[in-house]
């Protein structure tokens, strides 16, 4: 691949995170950004930018960012990720995508649900309780071969 990457992550408590660093390992011409940490006056140096979200709460927290910052990306390739412990063909996991506007998601390179971790004992108070309240288990289903999905998408 001759052009130049960009990954940004929104991560709370990492597996997020982790994705975009096996992705930047795996894409030499790669850089890797904490969304919050990036700023947008510099995306025209990139050709490609996967963008990697955790999901909270039915959403996928990247919106946000995707839409205050659409003019500036969609002039370039975007492929989203999100991460969460819903599988990507539940229906929740389509409304989450869905809340993100219609011309945003045509443009998109692609799109891939990746699977998530909960570790009950790192939530603070709030996050403790909603999940408690949703029956979350405890569980981890975070692999380094998940980012095949999206490797295979963007070559
Ligand atoms: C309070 C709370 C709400 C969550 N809501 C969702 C959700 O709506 N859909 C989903 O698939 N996963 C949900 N998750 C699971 C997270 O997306 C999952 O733990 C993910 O791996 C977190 O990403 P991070 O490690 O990058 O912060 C939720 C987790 C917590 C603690």
């Amino acid at each position: 691949m001759n052009m130049k990457v960009l990954i940004l992550y929104k991560s709370k408590a990492g597996s997020t995170k982790q994705y975009a660093e096996w992705l930047h390992q795996a894409i030499k011409e790669s850089v890797i950004y904490d969304l919050g940490e990036f700023n947008i006056d510099d995306i025209s140096h990139y050709d490609l930018i996967i963008i990697g979200s955790r999901t909270y709460m039915g959403r996928i927290d990247a919106q946000k960012f995707i839409v205050k910052n659409w003019a500036a990306l969609k002039e370039r390739r975007v492929f989203l990720f999100s991460v969460g412990l819903l599988p990507q063909e539940e229906e929740a996991s389509r409304q989450a995508y869905e809340l993100i506007p219609k011309e945003i998601r045509a443009k998109l390179l692609g799109y891939e649900k990746l699977p998530g971790r909960l570790d009950f004992e790192s939530l603070n108070l709030l996050d403790k309780t909603i999940s408690k309240l949703l029956g979350t288990k405890q569980s981890d289903n975070v692999k380094k071969s998940e980012i095949m999905r999206i490797l295979e998408k963007i070559r």
